[in-house]
């Protein structure tokens, strides 16, 4: 379960992700434009300062008494150069430079048209039948840096973008599921018998199917529980009136019978008569155990239910029951009077019936609402001590069951909420076995 990815997480990283592409997508196609008009923009530029140039040079040239001369134009005020020019003749001879130029950026012979070299845009016109030409030159790294801080300016915002789109779509998400969110916390709040609706008013549209089915779910489970709850506690009331006819016709026939084979198969049929009894009745007190409502309408001194329980026991057993009281006069708790009657008879029974029968069974209650039942004899191993809270399952003991003693035990623990804990060896010694219960407040 832990592996399954947060719906949250995969949204937050995923539409960030699809953002950051199509931002970027955005950014190479705008540079790309922006490249592209700009080259053609400057590269107007550039013709139209040559054509501009050549018509006033052509002029300033015929003007001059030695035409063959070169003449460097000086600049106006000190500044730096961007675009540089040459005026040659016919023969190739430079007639006319702007001041700041470097001739190793012009080819040997005048070439005309758009061109670029490894450094230079050039371009280069002829007037007066192609005796004189021109040619313009700017250089291409500032074309290359007005690109890149295009680029940059552009990609400056996905700095702030990625972590604000991040954390934007986590809230807006964790916001949407708040509703999924409370559903999961109700569910995990609930305990493992709660089997009533779950609420889910705040679902998303999407989500509400899921909820409804739950919950259809939860009432069939119910209902099939109810019908296992109430088959098991009909059939085991519907078989108390027969066996208790059968068992009184089998000692009828024991005291009329004489001693020989009858009379023993007799004592056979009624100790199988009183087992299946004693059978049915568990199962009695295991479908109360989990049809629910074993928490009373209000918190009940236990300690006289404890008392009369074990005066019941020390009427009956062998073995001494050992018991300690806390000092307080009353121990509250919410749990059902009968529910913990049914309980602490199932522990203090397998106490006294598994349990060694030479050594006292201890019996402790603490203010705190905790009840220890401990008794000596063989240690129940650790592997099995975790199952013996199923149905029909049994340690290896010599005395008689069915194993339902300890799962009535435990379904009542679960239902009216405290904690049944068994312990082998019992804690503090090297045999026995502490059946522990934690009672609700
Ligand atoms: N106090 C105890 N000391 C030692 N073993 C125990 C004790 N309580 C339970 N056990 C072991 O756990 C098993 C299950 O107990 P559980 O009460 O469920 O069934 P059972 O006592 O055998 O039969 P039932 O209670 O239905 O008459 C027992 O068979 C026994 O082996
Ligand atoms: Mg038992």
């Amino acid at each position: 379960m832990n592996s399954a990815t947060s719906l949250q997480r995969r949204l937050g990283l995923g539409l960030t992700l699809g953002v950051t592409l199509l931002w970027l997508l955005a950014t190479s196609v705008t540079a790309l434009i922006v490249e592209h008009t700009l080259n053609k923009t400057l590269d107007s530029v550039l013709e139209e300062t040559a054509q501009r140039i050549l018509s006033l040079a052509v002029v300033e040239i015929s003007n001059r008494e030695s035409s063959d001369l070169l003449q460097q134009v000086a600049g106006l005020h000190p500044h730096e150069e961007y675009i540089t020019y040459l005026v040659r003749g016919a023969d190739g001879v430079p007639l006319l430079v702007s001041h700041d130029i470097d001739l190793s950026d012009f080819p040997d012979t005048p070439q005309m048209g758009l061109r670029s070299t490894a450094t230079h845009r050039l371009y280069g016109i002829s007037a007066v039948s192609d005796t004189f030409f021109i040619e313009v030159a700017e250089p291409l790294a500032s074309r290359r840096q007005a690109k890149w801080q295009t680029l940059g300016m552009l990609l400056l915002p996905l700095a702030g973008l990625i972590p604000l789109s991040l954390m934007g779509i986590w809230w807006f998400v964790r916001r949407s599921l708040r509703g999924v969110l409370d559903y999961r916390a109700m569910l995990e709040a609930r305990g493992a018998g709660d089997l009533s609706p779950v609420g889910g008013k705040d679902l998303p549209a999407e989500i509400v199917p899921i909820g409804e089915a739950v919950n259809r779910l939860l009432a069939r489970l119910r209902r099939t529980l109810a019908a296992e709850r109430s088959f098991t506690a009909n059939s085991a009331h519907e078989l108390r009136t027969p066996l208790a006819a059968s068992l009184a016709q089998v000692q009828r026939l024991r005291r009329e019978a004489p001693d020989g084979p009858v009379q023993d198969r007799a004592a056979h049929i009624e100790t199988s008569l009183r087992e299946l009894s004693r059978l049915s009745e568990k199962l009695m007190q295991l479908a109360k155990a989990e049809s629910g409502g074993l928490v009373g309408e209000a918190p009940q001194d236990i300690l006289p239910i404890v008392t009369h329980i074990i005066d019941d026991f020390q009427r009956a057993a062998a073995t001494p029951l050992a018991l300690a009281l806390p000092t307080e006069e009353q121990v509250m708790s919410s749990i059902d009077p009968d529910a913990l009657a049914i309980l602490l008879r199932n522990l203090i029974e397998n106490a006294l019936k598994h349990g060694r029968k030479d050594r006292p069974v201890e019996i402790s209650v603490s203010a705190d609402g905790m009840l220890r039942i401990i008794n000596a004899g063989v240690v129940v191993p650790t592997t099995e001590l975790g199952r013996l809270t199923d149905r029909f399952q049994r340690a290896n003991t010599r005395a008689g069951g069915s194993g339902l003693g300890l799962a009535i035990a435990h379904a009542i623990a679960v239902g009216a909420g405290a904690t049944l804990t068994l312990v082998s060896p019992a804690p503090g010694r090297i045999d026995g076995f502490e059946a522990s219960l934690l009672l609700p407040h």
